[in-house]
């Protein structure tokens, strides 16, 4: 389940998201526990002890539910009692990182928040651009979370097309299949679910799709919000109801994509995605490969390098370093680059503060 977004500016809980708890029941459990005879004897031990009530709150927070954690918090603030942001420090089990500052994946996973904007997170941004239908377009390197945070952002909710130069009208509208009987019959796709039912779809690899077969959505993603089944004239014209949603994320600079003009134009927020590789560093990943990888990232950006690690490739740096030790994952990180890339990372790496002679892991 998501978790309640935590910042002020935060937009309630509505409609689209009716797996996070409405901030009414919330409410209430807190009252109730305010009210248990245990929660007032504590409160008037203040008097005694200035921040007795505070310490027994604080704890409290940390041992109930977690979707109450936030609401909480803002309780324990409104006291006067500032809560911190937790800093974990570079290297630090990734436990450690502020739990409010995640959204957990269908997955189980987790997907640490990043700021997009001055005002919101990322995920915040793509749950308020589904209420005022303004499509965004990730874009970005492989492996920064683009994919990542659309499921946190959407959750179970969430249709998703994963793109390839191969992708047909079929796979975004459906089309006939097989019965047991041997009859066909019409099976609806992903993106005419996705506007019957009022859901967020992710057309993942957007750009490897065939400008041709994806010109099939714009009439969804324009004011008509509409399409018309040319397929099977029996299902008719399709029509998108509130909540309908389209995202779009590519890797620009990979081989065989292309956007058309006509697409671009349908996605009205576009965001480069990049990786945060502070995030990296506190969700437990060595701090000299992370910032190796940002080095290598900066002169990616320069032109004098072709590839970064990003934190996909660091995510899988920590797991295999904790399975086999951190020179084996050193040289797996260099085998597991593209070829022209190798000799950088054993360059880069070198040089820093681990220091040895590394070769792309090879079995002889
Ligand atoms: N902010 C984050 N918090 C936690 N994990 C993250 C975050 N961003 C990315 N990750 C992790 O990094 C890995 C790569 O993320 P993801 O698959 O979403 O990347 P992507 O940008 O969609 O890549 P691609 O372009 O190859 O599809 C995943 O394991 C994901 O869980
Ligand atoms: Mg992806």
């Amino acid at each position: 389940m998501a978790r309640p977004n935590t910042q002020s500016t935060a937009p309630a809980a509505n409609k689209f998201y009716p797996h996070e708890a409405p901030k009414s029941d919330v409410d209430a459990k807190i009252n109730d526990l305010k009210n248990k005879p245990l929660m007032q004897k504590i409160a008037a031990s203040d008097s005694l002890f200035p921040d007795a009530s505070k310490l027994v709150l604080t704890w409290a927070m940390q041992q109930m539910n977690a979707d109450l954690d936030p609401y909480m918090k803002n309780e324990v603030s409104k006291g006067g009692h500032a809560e911190g942001r937790s800093v974990a420090g570079a290297g630090a089990a990734e436990d450690e990182a502020d739990e409010a500052d995640f959204f957990v994946r269908p997955n189980g996973q987790k997907y640490f928040h990043r700021a997009w904007g001055n005002t919101l997170n990322d995920v915040q941004v793509l749950r308020r651009a589904r209420e005022t239908n303004q499509y965004p377009l990730l874009y970005g390197p492989p492996g920064t979370g683009k994919t990542a945070m659309t499921e946190a952002a959407f959750g179970d909710d969430l249709y998703t097309v994963l793109g390839t130069g191969d992708t047909e009208v079929a796979d975004l509208i459906g089309g006939y299949v097989q019965d047991e009987a041997g009859a066909f019959v019409w099976v609806d796709g992903p993106l005419v679910k996705a506007a019957e039912e009022g859901k967020p779809i992710l057309l993942d690899e957007v750009g490897l799709i065939d400008p041709k077969v994806l010109s099939v959505a714009y009439g969804l993603m324009d004011g008509r919000r509409e399409l018309v089944v040319t397929a099977n004239p029996s299902r008719g014209t399709v029509k998108a109801i509130d909540g309908f949603f389209v995202i779009g994320a590519t890797n620009p600079n990979a081989p065989g994509v292309r956007l058309s003009e006509a697409l671009l134009s349908r996605f009205t927020l576009h965001v480069e995605v990049t990786t945060d590789y502070s995030m990296a560093a506190r969700m437990g990943v060595n701090k000299h490969i992370v910032s190796a990888a940002k080095n290598m990232d900066a002169r990616v950006r320069q032109g004098e390098l072709d590839w970064a690690p990003q934190f996909r490739e660091l995510l899988a740096f920590r797991d295999v370093s904790k399975a086999f030790g951190e020179r084996f994952a050193i040289e797996n990180l260099i085998a597991s680059a593209p070829e022209m890339a190798r000799p950088d990372i054993s360059a880069t790496l070198a040089k820093g503060p681990l220091a040895a002679t590394y070769m792309p892991a090879q079995i002889k």
